[in-house]
């Protein structure tokens, strides 16, 4: 592993590193030398010279000439060499127009540290690295000779110079004169100035034939070839045709000197060499820091006729070598310019691959690094398993220690529900006849004080039972209903215990109450006897049987009884047409909110918890009657019209049972034989059950509401009616008209007669 990594490490770098030799191999090129080559003027000779400096730069590739012309401007070349200053060429080669004003340009190049180099013409300065050009003095001095020769020594010349300040101009007429001085009897007539061009020469010209006329010019010399032709052109037009003509440059391009001499047109001329191959190999001798010479005089020679055509064909072989150079340097161009791009694309291929192979060693090693945390991974993997394996065991086990616990809570709940509940029912029935006791006024000084503390101490034994529950509920509601304590066995008159009357009590309201406890029933009855009629029952289905019979004004019932439980009692009392209107109070030890609910559901019309205060139980008890008093008088309205009255906001089957009593009598009001029971046939009760609803419900009996029904109509026919008072007796179901006076009055405070008059 750490072989791998080290490996893998070294790699890249080593990688890296080969690259960039590669690169640097790649880019790795001589130094480029920018050559600035500044010409006076644009001629011929001056292509010439251009074409051979360039041929000159092929040896090396690494030379870039520039060529400027001036074409024979000053100003234009000045400005020209500024350019190459500002460039900061290697090297300036320069042939100044004008030496005088160019010097200071040219100087300034060479101060910059530019080295210059001066052909074909100089400055006044010494500020150059090296010059190179032919020897003007020798030229001018030659040709003087020459020219002087072939006039065999005697005659008229005339000479027209090349431009004024320029070097060339100056040395050739030096050379010239010097070389005439050796002649006395040559007369130099006229040394007229041009400025190299055909142009000048022309003009030069004109002006000699101006101002001499009539002179005789046996030859004449041109500073170049050109400047004669020029001259040459004027004399013909003026119609000298015997001048001999003379030049210098002897340019070996067709129409140049060479062909002029082959021609005839002129005598001579002087090879005024342009060397421009020697030129660059100085210029790279002094760039490349190697020895040179400082003055390079160009040697060269005369032509005339004799050796022209040996120049000639020199010239065409030098033409057919160059070209031949030419089209191999376009070829090696072209070759070069194909290797360097397979060069740049073989670089980029060889960095792709380098990139590739980095970029694998890195993957290799990323993979190996994953398969090695993979290991890892798996292994802490087992380890975590054994340790969830462990912790749900744990989790096990606690949670069997927490049931244990809860069920141990649980049954200790259900333990203190139970004392709680089963603690209820004997308080009740201590704390109701301690009531009684307290509220007995005979009851008078120790004794007293002993009920008092007696009462006082149930009422906290009362508190400590409620809170017990209290824990219950908050602990566990959900456990469900707990049973009451088991009742007392059924007494002996179990099933026989009703102690009420058949007959119905006018005087106090009947109460039913129904409980499987004896000291309950026997409490609540000790209770209420003073100011009610009480009926008790053991269970539901006894207490049902009893509701039925005796239809009570109100059902006190407990809710956990054999048999038949409070809840369904209820739900059956409330069924029944009978029995649906008696209202239900529930006495129970079910403390629960829901239970209560319960309670309601099935019908209760109040619901109130064991152990019981006295005063509320008569209280709620109370409350009960007098509201239904108060239905009494809703139900009472329209109870004697002759057509149904809407009995608003009671109940749908009580006012059904008060509409249908109400019909059943109306229909038989005039019958004098028919009776209550007819009615109870009728609306299908017994005669107590047909009493007691109707009392409960109307606060009239079922006789006092025939009657009043039957003295009502005959109110009314006595009132709309002409009938006699016997008639309406009869009409109205009365058997004796005396009795129909009787009731008459009773109920309206007049005898039928004084109600008619
Ligand atoms: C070319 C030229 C030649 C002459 C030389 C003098 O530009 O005019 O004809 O010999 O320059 O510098």
């Amino acid at each position: 592993m750490r072989h791998y990594s080290t490996l893998s490490f070294r790699l890249p770098v080593l990688m890296t590193v080969l690259l960039a030799l590669l690169c640097l191999s790649c880019n790795r090129s001589e130094k480029q030398w920018h050559i600035g080559v500044s010409q006076c003027s644009e001629d011929i000779w001056r292509n010439k010279q251009n074409r051979e400096l360039t041929i000159g730069g092929y040896a090396n590739n690494n030379v870039y000439l520039e060529f400027l012309s001036a074409e024979d401007n000053d100003q234009r070349q000045i400005e020209q060499v500024r350019h190459f200053i500002e460039e900061k060429v290697d090297l300036l080669i320069v042939a100044p127009n004008q030496a005088s004003t160019l010097s200071a340009v040219v100087d300034e190049a060479y101060d910059r540290g530019i080295p210059v180099i001066l052909f074909d013409r100089k400055t006044n300065s010494d500020k150059y690295t090296a010059y190179m050009g032919a020897d003007n003095y020798e030229i001018g001095h030659t040709m003087g000779h020459l020219i002087a020769e072939q006039m065999e020594r005697k005659g008229t010349l005339v000479e027209i110079t090349g431009l004024k300040g320029s070097s060339p101009a100056i040395e050739r007429h030096r050379g010239f004169l010097e070389a005439l001085a050796d002649y006395p009897d040559i007369q130099l007539v006229s040394s007229e100035l041009g400025d190299w061009t055909e142009l000048s020469g022309r003009a030069a010209m004109e002006e000699i034939l101006r101002l001499h006329p009539d002179l005789d010019i046996d030859c004449l010399f041109g500073h170049n070839d050109r400047l004669a032709m020029g001259a040459r052109q004027v004399a013909m037009e003026h119609g000298q045709q015997d001048i001999r003509y003379y030049g210098v440059d002897a340019l070996p391009t067709p129409g140049g000197g060479i062909d002029l001499v082959l021609d005839g047109i002129l005598q001579a001329t002087y090879i005024y060499p342009t060397q421009g191959l020697e030129l660059t190999q100085l210029a790279l001798r002094i760039l490349n820091g190697q020895p040179f010479e400082r003055n390079n005089l160009l040697h060269s020679a005369v032509v005339d006729i004799r050796n022209a055509e040996l120049l000639k064909m020199q010239y065409r072989e030098q033409q057919r070598v160059s070209g031949e150079l030419e089209t191999v340097h376009r070829k090696l161009d072209t070759y070069f310019s194909q290797v360097n791009v397979q060069r740049k694309v073989i670089t980029f291929f060889l960095l792709l691959v380098v990139l590739i192979m980095a970029l694998s060693v890195i993957a290799f090693r990323a993979y190996v690094t994953k398969s090695r945390l993979n290991e890892e991974l798996q292994q802490l993997n087992v380890e975590q398993q054994q340790l969830n394996q462990q912790l749900e065991q744990r989790n096990d086990e606690l949670q069997q220690l927490y049931k244990q616990l809860e069920d141990m809570a649980d049954a200790r709940l259900v333990f203190f529900t139970n004392v709680g509940h089963k603690l209820r029912t004997p308080l009740t029935l201590i704390a109701g006849p301690a009531e009684q006791l307290a509220a007995d006024k005979s009851l008078k000084g120790p004794q007293r004080q002993l009920v008092e503390m007696m009462h006082r101490n149930l009422e906290r034994l009362k508190q400590l039972v409620d809170e017990i529950l209290d824990f219950r509920k908050i602990g566990t509601e959900q456990l469900g209903d707990l049973p009451e304590e088991p009742a007392a066995p059924a007494s002996t008159t179990a099933g026989r215990i009703v102690e009420a009357t058949d007959k119905p009590d006018g005087e106090l309201p009947e109460v039913l109450v129904v409980d499987d406890n004896p000291d309950v029933r026997l409490l609540v009855k000790t209770l209420l006897q003073e100011h009610h009629h009480v009926t008790l029952a053991a269970d539901g289905k006894e207490g049902l049987k009893e509701a039925r019979r005796i239809v009570p004004d109100l059902i006190v019932s407990d809710v956990m009884m054999p048999v038949m439980d409070g809840l369904e009692m209820c739900s059956e009392v409330k069924r029944d047409p009978v029995t649906c209107h008696i209202p239900v109070l529930m006495l129970t030890a079910r403390t629960l909110e829901e239970q209560r609910v319960e309670g309601y559901a099935h019908g209760a019309d109040a619901y109130i918890t064991k152990p019981f205060t006295a005063s509320v139980l008569t209280a709620r008890i109370d409350n009960l009657l007098a509201s239904r008093r108060t239905l009494r008088r809703v139900f009472s309205k329209g109870l004697t019209a002759e057509k149904p009255v809407a009995v608003p906001a009671a109940d749908d089957r009580d006012s059904n049972f008060v509409e249908r009593l109400r019909g059943i009598i109306q229909q038989h009001l005039a019958d004098a034989d028919f009776s209550v029971e007819r009615i109870g046939e009728e609306i299908g009760m017994s005669r107590v059950q047909l009493y007691r609803k109707t009392k409960a419900l109307t606060g009239l009996s079922p006789v006092e509401l025939l009657r009043k029904s039957r003295v009502e109509k005959a109110r009314r026919l006595l009132e709309t009616t002409d009938k006699s008072i016997s008639e309406i007796a009869y009409d109205t179901g009365f058997s004796a008209p005396s009795y129909f006076a009787k009731c008459f009055k009773d109920e309206y405070g007049k005898s039928p007669g004084e109600w008619r008059s």
